[in-house]
């Protein structure tokens, strides 16, 4: 499942982040392609923004991908637009990528998917931390310096037993919690999380710099060379 109903407020103002160019074709469809590109994945359902559903399909139709794509309208929120896109799948393993992460190696969702058909119940993918890590409080003030030995940075695709990530959901929507990542509300629910090496092309576009090293990345692995 990709969700890619987002504005994309922080890259700035224009289309809906997931329909952005990035050497020429839409973020959504590098995403994916991620996925589809996969041998583990057969199927993709995208969570578009509620208004721009056959603008979506469209852009699908002209980008072929090797799996079958379906298209569903997102919700006003990540979490929404992941439960929408989860009723319209009917696998027992699911995985969830960010249309934000165009760079993912499709190796990365066989690895993730791996793992859950090995037994695991969510998985994330992770990267350990390069920079010191500080609290802040309000004031500005350091508050200390945490240790960052045992802090990770966390990707997508996540993978799920479907069961397990549509329980997380229900569970969240019945305390009322929500979470900035589908593993965050399998946490939540009491499940247990379980974690892979991740990418560092599996990065997230949020801010423009962040499209300018996508650019230069797909440029070099259009030019046959590795990072
Ligand atoms: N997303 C979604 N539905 C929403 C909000 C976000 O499907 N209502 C998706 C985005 O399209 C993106 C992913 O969740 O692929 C990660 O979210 P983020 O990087 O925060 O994207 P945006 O919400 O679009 O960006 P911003 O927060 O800067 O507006
Ligand atoms: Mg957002």
């Amino acid at each position: 499942m990709v969700p890619a109903a987002g504005r994309g407020e922080r890259l700035g103002p224009g289309v809906p982040k997931a329909m952005r160019l990035l050497g020429g074709v839409p973020l959504l469809v590098h995403a994916v392609r991620a996925l589809a590109e996969a041998r583990l994945v057969d199927v993709v359902v995208v969570a578009a923004p509620p208004d721009q559903v056959s603008e979506v399909r469209a852009i699908l139709d002209a980008h072929r991908v090797p799996a079958e794509v379906s298209v569903v309208a997102g919700g006003d929120t990540r979490q929404q637009s992941v439960r929408l896109a989860l009723e319209a799948v009917s696998a027992d393993v699911v995985l969830v990528h960010d249309a934000a992460r165009p760079l993912a190696p499709a190796e990365l969702a066989d690895d993730v998917a791996r793992c859950v058909l090995d037994g695991a119940d969510a998985v994330v993918p992770v990267l350990a931390i390069a920079d010191t890590v500080k609290e802040v409080d309000t004031g500005g003030q350091v508050v200390r310096t945490v240790d960052r030995d045992t802090l990770r940075l966390v990707q997508t695709p996540q993978g799920f037993k479907r069961a397990v990530l549509l329980a997380a959901h229900s569970h969240a929507e019945n305390e009322g919690g929500s979470a900035t990542d589908d593993a965050g509300l399998v946490e939540r629910a009491g499940g247990q999380v379980v974690v892979v090496p991740g990418s560092p092309e599996a990065f997230k576009v949020t801010r423009p710099i962040d499209l300018i090293v996508a650019e230069a990345l797909l440029a070099r692995r259009r030019g046959g060379r590795a990072i």
